[in-house]
């Protein structure tokens, strides 16, 4: 299995992107590696703490990750769509980006009263976008207990974000 560091050598950053100023994680390099890719999802699984319910992956490169880990914890996929996506009656959250502002939703008959999500995202920066889905998620019944991220960002602080919200949180590159 790939190491920590083999992963963080398929990333790469471009600069500028999508605003000046911005440091842009690029993960489709990972992705299109069979092996690190299958070791990114296989080091997410194993570091996830005890049986959750169901996988929520936020829009679009949260999917990705939280579809391939759905199997490993059987568990089933819940998708956090970006505002005006999702077909039926839904619940929302406003959140700030590092580039901009955006908007979250889920159905609001997604999740049973108390089912454990885990929370999974290819990378948190200021950590907007993953408190503005914790809120999303516990406001919609579910237990939140714990996130799992590809990159962690830590200068820009959504990590320690998110543990001050009483999450557990792994990053396998930061
Ligand atoms: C990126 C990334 C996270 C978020 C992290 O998504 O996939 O969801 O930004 O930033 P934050 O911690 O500062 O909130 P983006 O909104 O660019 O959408 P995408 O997945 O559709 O590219
Ligand atoms: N989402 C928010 N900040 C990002 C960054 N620097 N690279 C990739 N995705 C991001």
């Amino acid at each position: 299995m790939a190491e920590n560091d083999d992963l963080k050598a398929l990333i790469r950053t471009i600069l500028d992107f999508p605003k000046p100023g911005i440091q842009f994680r690029d993960i489709t390099t990972l992705l299109l590696d069979a092996q690190g890719f299958a070791s990114a999802i296989a080091r997410m699984a194993a570091a996830t703490r005890g049986p959750v319910d169901l996988v929520a992956g936020i829009e679009a490169r949260g999917f990705i990750f939280a579809a391939a880990l759905a199997a490993p914890l059987n568990a089933g996929v819940l998708l956090i769509r970006k505002d005006g996506k999702l077909p039926g009656a839904t619940i929302a959250e406003d959140y700030a980006l590092e580039y901009g502002t955006d908007r979250i939703a889920v159905h609001e008959d997604a999740l049973a009263p108390g089912q454990r999500v885990l929370l999974v995202d290819d990378l948190i920066a200021t950590g907007g976008t993953a408190r503005a889905a914790v809120r999303l998620l516990r406001k919609a019944g579910g237990l939140v207990e714990q996130a799992q991220f590809l990159v962690d960002l830590p200068d820009l602080g959504g990590a320690d974000a998110l543990r001050a919200d009483g999450l557990a949180v792994d990053s396998l590159i930061g």
